[in-house]
């Protein structure tokens, strides 16, 4: 067991890292971890009211007055985040089984997931030191340019689904960027986090670059919408809470970035190479155990191959092995909270009851009595009106639905709130740019699906976000632009006042 581990698991519950050090919660509250596989309690770390977050956001303004923005240089910002990508490396293991104990994801994915983070990092690594302005040629006898400076203070919010991927999403470009950063986890998934700033500390950043407070939304996430010392938020969840925070962020026109989710359209024509898809298809409905924005949670299956795809991916969801986290055999872990399987459970019976038709799954998976386990679940003949077909169920549920013609399937794929990611399937050249051109999704993905990478703009059209991550896009999202004009003229100003 590495330090980390230890610290968080054996001894006392970790503090708040706040400032460059570790401050007990002004409330002396903790938060009690939950393990989903077995419904018991197996951590507990400090919890963070109004009084942390304001000291922490106290420490991330002070910070960036300090050495961070006026003596350590851009070249320097990614030498430390490649030591980061390193120490995420090195501690692979260890961080992994801790994030398999506090969401529930087999140790097989977190173990790819940290190492994914660390790559991730060492791309925004890269970035820092090629985040140029431009100079333009407004007049001769002027000199103009432009100026990349950090927003400030980004207050980073997040859930509870993949923490450790999206620390790195959040912590890359924002700290490549030059800000400085409050990072609040998820109540349900809080430990992660701080083994991370254990790492951080250790790879030398000034104190207060990077601030962790665990905390509940409406506690420490409400108080970190409205301090007046933070700049912008960063947040993946729910929707409805990215509403709430839009209002709240209203008070000095924070900015915001919101990655909220969506009810992804993957699409088979009929001449696609189906042993490919089905292949695809299943991972990508239940991966994560359904728990990831980017589910493609809505199989459109043209009529002619209908009947197939129905019973091919029962039989393929029939066949995912449901277990232990920490077995290797197991292919899809339990759901990472009571309130997640009860949504989950509750959208199988209103499928049942709205006239789906129950292919596979539905229920608990035989000899898994304890923790928020539930069966890969397949519906067929789902109405696109329906709620099971119009809501993110963040559960191992798909929706099989016909369809006939690419126009019909264009505006089936459309018809939802969100719009994050889509997938379709077809040997036809022209047919696949022409609906990838008209999907309203982030990203369209051509006989692949769901290809998420750093190099990779990531984000949503209508309900699924604000902004982009990823890529070097990402960076626009941490800067703000400032433009600088010189006069070059020797000759005096016209005096539009003169006499
Ligand atoms: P949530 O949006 O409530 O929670 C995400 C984060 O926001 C957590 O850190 C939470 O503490 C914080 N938060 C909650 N209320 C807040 C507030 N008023 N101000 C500031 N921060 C606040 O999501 P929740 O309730 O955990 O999950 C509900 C559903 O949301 C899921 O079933 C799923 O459909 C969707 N979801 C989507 C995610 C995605 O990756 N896009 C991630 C998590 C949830
Ligand atoms: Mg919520």
């Amino acid at each position: 067991m590495s330090t980390i581990t230890k610290d968080i698991v054996e001894h006392e519950a970790p503090d708040l890292f706040i400032g460059g050090e570790w401050k007990a919660p002004h409330s002396g509250r903790m938060i009690a971890s939950i393990d989903p596989s077995t419904e018991k309690v197996w951590a507990h770390v400090a919890e963070a009211d109004e009084t942390d977050v304001d000291r922490a956001v106290g420490a991330a303004r002070a910070a960036l007055r300090g050495p961070w923005t006026q003596k350590v240089t851009a070249s320097q910002r990614g030498a430390m985040l490649s030591k980061l990508a390193e120490l995420l490396r090195r501690d692979a293991k260890a961080l992994a089984m801790l994030e398999s104990r506090d969401n529930g994801k087999p140790l097989r994915e977190t173990l790819g997931e940290v190492q994914r983070a660390a790559d991730w990092l060492t791309f925004f690594a890269g970035a820092a030191d090629k985040i140029n302005g431009d100079q333009i040629p407004f007049r001769p006898d002027a000199l103009a340019y432009t100026r990349r400076e950090p927003v400030g203070v980004v207050g980073a919010i997040l859930p509870w689904n993949s923490p450790v991927s999206l620390y790195s999403w959040k912590l890359g470009p924002a700290l490549a960027a030059g800000n400085t950063v409050v990072l609040k986890p998820a109540e349900q998934t809080p430990v992660s986090a701080l083994a991370l700033g254990k790492l951080i500390e250790e790879a030398g950043f000034p104190a207060g670059v990077v601030n962790i407070v665990p905390g509940f939304g409406p506690v420490a996430g409400a108080a970190l919408v409205a301090h007046p010392g933070v700049d912008k938020i960063s947040f993946t969840g729910e929707h409805r809470t990215a509403q709430e925070i839009m209002r709240g962020a209203s008070v000095n026109l924070k900015r915001c970035s919101f990655e909220c989710g969506g009810k992804s359209p993957h699409i088979l024509f009929a001449d696609a190479d189906l042993d490919k898809a089905l292949v695809v298809a299943t991972h990508g409905a239940f991966r994560s155990t359904g728990q990831s924005c980017s589910l493609g949670s809505r199989l459109f299956a043209q009529r002619s191959i209908y009947d197939v795809v129905v019973e091919r991916m029962a039989e393929r969801a029939r066949r995912i092995r449901v277990g232990m986290p920490l077995d290797a055999n197991t292919h899809i872990g339990p759901q990472s909270s009571a309130e997640q399987l009860a949504k989950t459970n509750a959208y199988i019976a209103l499928g049942k009851e709205q006239g789906a038709r129950l292919v596979a799954g539905g229920g608990r998976p035989a000899g898994l009595e304890r923790g928020y386990f539930v069966e890969p679940t397949v519906f067929a003949d789902v109405d696109n009106r329906s709620r099971l077909a119009q809501e993110e169920v963040f559960g191992p549920v798909l929706a099989i639905i016909p369809f006939e013609t690419e126009e019909e399937v264009i505006a089936l794929a459309n018809d939802v709130p969100y719009g994050l990611v889509a997938g379709l399937w077809t040997q036809d050249i022209g047919r696949a740019h022409r609906v990838a051109a008209r999907i309203d999704a982030g990203l369209v993905s051509i006989n692949t699906y769901r290809p998420v990478h750093w190099m990779l703009p990531y984000g949503g059209y209508k309900m699924s976000g604000l902004g982009r991550e990823n890529g070097l896009a990402a960076l626009d999202e941490y800067t703000e632009i400032k433009t600088v004009v010189v006069e070059l003229a020797t000759n005096s100003p016209a005096d539009p006042f003169a006499d």
